[in-house]
């Protein structure tokens, strides 16, 4: 089977290459077509915008295309960012302006009541008429400060109840056996092994 991967996110293709690298699939990332375009993820739920994202890729490539969105839902501002996580400082903005922005609107909020986690939709379509959709989650907690080098976006101010390490200092192997994305591309992968078998 071929798999088209509907993102131009280079960190993600990194961790969904490395979880899937043992299917009997062919993996196509942006890089393998002239034309890919940037997909507006302009929905109100991330199963939207995933669904968006890998329905347009699956309309212009005529494979199977699968893409994932992501939302940060911090408990005590009431879910923010959430599906907005990517422009929460704005538009075209870094990942540095989002962290700065989150740790700056939490500045004033105590240690116990920093509760968030992480959740990721994908969606694989297969055909106009069939889709599979499968999600993760990971609980944590914000930091008051950065921790780590390694990742991206928010992974710095991510923290995890059991080691107190972010997910910054977690190498990509660590983090995609306990990550949102990593426990919803566990799921993927069973969806295609049976459809490969
Ligand atoms: P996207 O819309 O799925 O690309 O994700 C929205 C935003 O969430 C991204 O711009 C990142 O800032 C953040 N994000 C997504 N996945 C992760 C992750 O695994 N770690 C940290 N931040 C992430």
């Amino acid at each position: 089977m071929k798999l088209v991967l509907a993102t131009r996110n280079k960190d993600k293709i990194t961790e969904i290459k490395a979880l899937l690298q043992n299917l009997h699939i062919e993996i196509y990332t942006f890089d393998d077509f002239e034309y890919f375009p940037d997909v507006v993820e302009d929905q109100n739920t991330l199963e939207g915008n995933a669904e968006k994202k890998a329905r347009e890729i699956y309309n212009i490539t005529g494979m199977p295309a699968m893409a994932d969105d992501t939302g940060l839902f911090v408990d005590a501002l009431d879910g923010e960012p959430g599906v907005f996580s990517s422009r929460y400082a704005g538009e075209h903005v870094t990942y540095e302006d989002n962290r700065k922005k989150l740790l700056m609107e939490m500045r004033d909020i105590p240690a116990d009541k920093r509760e968030a986690f992480f959740k990721t939709v994908i969606v694989l379509i297969l055909g106009d008429d069939k889709k599979f959709i499968v999600e993760g989650r990971c609980e944590g907690y914000i930091g008051v400060e950065e921790k780590g080098t390694l990742g991206f976006g928010y992974d710095s101010i991510f923290y995890l109840h059991d080691s107190g390490k972010s997910f910054a200092e977690l190498t990509v192997e660590e983090k995609n056996r306990i990550s949102h994305r990593g426990r919803a591309l566990q799921k993927m992968k069973k969806v295609i092994e049976k459809l490969t078998k």
